[in-house]
């Protein structure tokens, strides 16, 4: 066939380390937060000041850009028309959550940027035309809506423009500003079968990889979860007069709701995770009860059987604090993602590109979301992780050896090139 022999040709191209490693560390100057880590959210000005400097790097180095109606910044060799054919999508995201760290999604944008590069300063014809993609809000820490930009891309972002931050301010307000177009965000969707499949490199954000001491994980599969927007309405009342049996506290049923939160997913093991991430007390005074909060809790599972009994234990819960406390508890689910496995073919890649690359790999799951698991619901995947010093990730001591970091890079540029055989 035509890639007889196409493997072999490019056994010994690798991608330039300290490129790679110059790069992460200008875009990480990008939303560096005062206050530690770096803050570039979703759609915001710093996320539009990283998709600005990714261009400038394109430019430079003759690759041509595109920004899709939805936000996404699309990277392709000057002579590709990706309309074509199907294309090999290879990226992740830039944006951050508040005071995240410097490589959760920067890495993979700036190693598929790499990679593209590094193929077309080698004029390295594909069978299959590589496009990086940096997707617009991955977290959705700004604008609630994770997922945004794959959403987008992938024709599963159901009513978008419904999407605002927390102060109430529509997305299309943040869109126009990100280089995208509400009125043609539906164009945002690529057509089916335009996706011949995706790759995407992250660091893992866990710890077992470093425990182990291996350097490549292949991961199998990703988390569901699951996102509940938790209303707590009780009496805002003097501090001081009332007495304690005549309260409706707001803020002890929510202290109620997140213990039992962590219990479902200890003592009761329900489910893989349960989380209370956000959590806004009103009037937050002093010397008044608490009227009303406003929480999130996420659960997650790879079975989306123990997802489903992770959300209803927590509802379960929610009524069970409403009825002794007092206090109305509404929950609402703002987001749900399903668990997806990475496809075998794929898997074959990441493995023989590590295995050329003498690397030793682990195959592995996934707890944290990632953009691969839209693309996922349309077209194969594939993922790649890497070692997180001490497993820390959504803060500021996010790190991975720099080897580490190069190690991964030279495994996705082999399975890209592997995945043409796939
Ligand atoms: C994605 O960043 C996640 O929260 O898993
Ligand atoms: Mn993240
Ligand atoms: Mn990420
Ligand atoms: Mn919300």
């Amino acid at each position: 066939g035509p890639v007889d022999g196409f493997l072999e040709g490019h056994a010994g191209l690798r991608i330039d380390g300290a490129r790679l490693l110059d790069r992460l560390e200008e875009l990480a100057k990008i939303g560096a937060d005062p206050a530690g880590g770096i803050t570039r959210l979703g759609l915001s000005a710093q996320e539009n000041a990283a998709m600005a400097y990714l261009r400038d790097l394109c430019a430079e180095a003759g690759l041509a850009t595109e920004t899709d109606p939805a936000g996404n910044l699309l990277v392709h060799r000057p002579r590709t028309r990706r309309e074509a054919a199907p294309v090999l999508l290879v990226g992740s995201h830039v944006d951050t959550v508040v005071q995240g760290g410097r490589l959760d999604g920067a890495y993979g944008v700036i190693a598929a940027l790499e990679v593209l590069q590094v193929l077309h300063e080698n004029d390295v014809d594909l069978p299959v035309e590589m496009v990086a993609v940096a997707f617009a809000n991955e977290e959705g820490a700004l604008i609630q809506t994770p997922f945004w930009g794959s959403r987008a891309l992938c024709g599963s972002l159901e009513d978008g423009l419904a999407a605002e931050d927390r102060a109430g301010r529509p997305v299309s307000a943040y869109l126009a500003q990100a280089g995208g177009s509400p009125e043609r965000l539906a164009d945002a969707a690529w057509s089916p079968g335009a996706i011949a499949a995706y790759l995407e490199l992250h660091i893992e954000q866990g710890p077992s990889l470093e425990r182990l001491g291996v350097p490549i994980g292949v991961v199998d599969g990703i988390v569901g979860r699951t996102i509940l927007d938790i209303d707590v309405v009780g009496e805002a009342q003097h501090a001081g007069t009332t007495p304690m049996a005549d309260r409706r506290d707001a803020m002890v049923a929510a202290a109620e709701i997140i213990l039992a939160v962590q219990r479902i997913a200890t003592e009761d093991a329900v489910c893989a995770t349960a989380t209370t991430g956000y959590l806004e007390a009103h009037p937050n005074v002093t010397n008044t009860i608490t009227g009303t909060v406003r929480l999130t809790v996420e659960v997650r599972d790879t079975d989306p059987a123990k997802l489903v009994r992770g959300e209803a234990a927590v509802r379960s819960e929610c009524a069970r604090v409403s009825a002794a406390s007092g206090c109305a508890v509404e929950a609402r689910a703002s987001m749900r993602s399903r668990s997806v496995s990475t496809a075998p073919p794929l898997r074959d890649a990441v493995r023989g590109a590590a295995d050329t690359l003498g690397l030793p790999h682990l195959t592995m799951p996934s707890g944290a979301g990632h953009d691969a698991q839209i693309v996922a619901l349309v077209a194969p995947i594939g993922m790649i992780f890497v070692p997180s010093k001490r497993g820390i990730s959504h803060a500021p001591g996010e790190d991975t050896a720099p080897a580490d970091l190069v190690h991964g890079a030279n495994v996705l540029l082999h399975s890209v090139l592997g995945a043409q055989t796939a």
